[in-house]
């Protein structure tokens, strides 16, 4: 289907072709054939009136579970990338952490095949750093490089063990993958279901300290320093930690990091009164934290925004708070959430769409294949979002298999109203395609 999306606010934020200004985008046999005011309408293209909308490429999410294989009921492929089509998102990043993990080919190939059986989002594996996230010997790293993860994690899990840790980045950098950490050193964080904090004391809920988090970021830094190898930080959440990664980034290390929605919305507070959708790790931090992640999206500290989109069921979430499985689902109030930063003034729109599109694509080499940007010649992977438009979260009407949001019920401001993944709609609230 060619059609040229009409007038609305097109911001590109890569920097090879950076762009705000009203303008017109014509799609033609799946592709950005040219962008511009007042563009001539080819015979057999439909037009689509965008004006008072926002046109920017299809976002970019470096962090998802999908759960498949394993935990089907949870998530799979396809109803996870029909979430991500939801949220604007049309590349995406998923965690090795399934059931068997993604630690071979084989699994990083069922994956491959699931997402292109969905066609609803481009699902980019991450492939595991140790056999079964186990912590002991490294995944086959190699063969899952070949057969297309983008970068390796034992996410849900930290590498405790150092030595593993530096072969992991040693071994990484011969494949040019980023090896991305969840720094939680597990001695310090004692099983604590929350932040250690006032919180945690007054409701009872057994805590782990946010040094559980920058003792790791500091130890891998200094991995860093010695390996040369790309390092990234997943869902940052604590002060220090982010101190930390601006003081490496200053010495010119190769070292980012990522913000999740919830970490930048909510704190510890959240949890006051035991509702496990608000439980997630690493956990809700302090008001003190949450100004340092904001301070630190604004000045580029923090690279980008990614949802950790954790869907559980209620066999996992109904049970006490210190029993309840970790995470949330985001892919579908990413957008929101990052508008109400916007309209708040700890970012501009276009430092918004940035950490949406083009620096996540860049950190894990997504550019490469034509992510993070709405360049003409490229793949027409757009989103067409609406920043006011005002919307109240339904955890049933999403569409995730899970509902394990703390954000239900709440009142929302931003939506993304059209999602074009090659040039075909995948989402489309208003039906302006259908
Ligand atoms: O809250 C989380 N949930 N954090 C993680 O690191 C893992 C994730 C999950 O897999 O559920």
């Amino acid at each position: 289907m060619d059609f040229l999306l009409r007038g609305g606010r097109v911001i590109d934020t890569s920097p090879a072709s950076p762009r705000d200004a009203a303008a017109d985008v014509l799609v033609q046999d799946g592709r950005v054939v040219d962008i511009g005011a007042g563009l001539a309408v080819p015979s057999g293209a439909r037009v689509v009136d965008v004006s008072d909308l926002v046109v920017c490429a299809g976002l970019v999410d470096l962090h998802v579970h999908f759960r498949e294989p394993g935990h089907e009921y949870k998530e799979d492929v396809a109803s996870g990338s029909a979430a991500a089509a939801a949220g604007g998102f049309t590349s995406v990043c998923c965690m090795p952490n399934t059931k068997p993990v993604n630690d071979c080919r084989a699994v990083t190939d069922l994956i491959l095949d699931r997402a292109r059986a969905a066609g609803l989002a481009r699902v980019y594996p991450v492939g595991a750093i140790s056999k079964g996230l186990e912590g002991h010997t490294l995944a086959e790293i190699g063969e899952m490089a070949e057969a297309g993860i983008v970068a390796v994690s034992d996410d849900g899990r930290p590498v405790m063990n150092t030595g593993l840790m530096r072969r992991a980045l040693e071994y990484a950098k011969t494949f040019d993958l980023p090896v991305v950490q969840h720094a939680e050193d597990l001695d310090l964080a004692e099983g604590g279901a929350m932040n250690e904090g006032a919180v945690a004391t007054r409701i009872g809920v057994r805590a782990q300290p946010a040094q559980a988090e920058s003792v790791m970021v500091a130890r891998d830094i200094e991995l860093v320093e010695w390996t040369g190898a790309r390092y990234h930080v997943a869902h940052i959440s604590a002060a220090r930690s982010v101190a930390l990664v601006r003081e490496a980034k200053r010495r010119g290390l190769p070292v980012s990091c990522e913000v999740t929605p919830h970490h930048f919305a909510l704190t510890d507070e959240a949890c006051a009164h035991y509702d496990t959708s608000t439980k997630c790790m690493p956990p809700l931090r302090t008001e003190a934290d949450l100004a340092a992640i904001k301070q630190a999206m604004a000045d580029g500290t923090i690279d980008c925004i990614a949802t950790d989109h954790a869907p559980h069921s209620a066999v996992e979430k109904e049970l006490e708070f210190e029993l309840a499985a970790p995470g949330m689902i985001g892919l579908e109030t990413a957008l929101p959430l990052t508008m109400a930063l916007v309209r708040e003034g700890v970012i501009d729109l276009a430092r918004a769409v940035a950490m949406l599109t083009s620096a996540p694509a860049a950190l894990f080499g997504l550019d490469r294949r034509g992510a993070g940007t709405l360049a003409p010649g490229g793949p027409a992977d757009v989103c067409v979002f609406d920043p006011d438009r005002a919307w109240t979260v339904d955890r049933e009407r999403g569409r995730s298999k899970s509902h394990n949001t703390p954000f239900h019920g709440l009142d929302m401001r931003g939506r993304a109203v059209l999602t074009v993944l090659a040039g075909r709609p995948v989402y489309d609230l208003d039906g302006r395609l259908s």
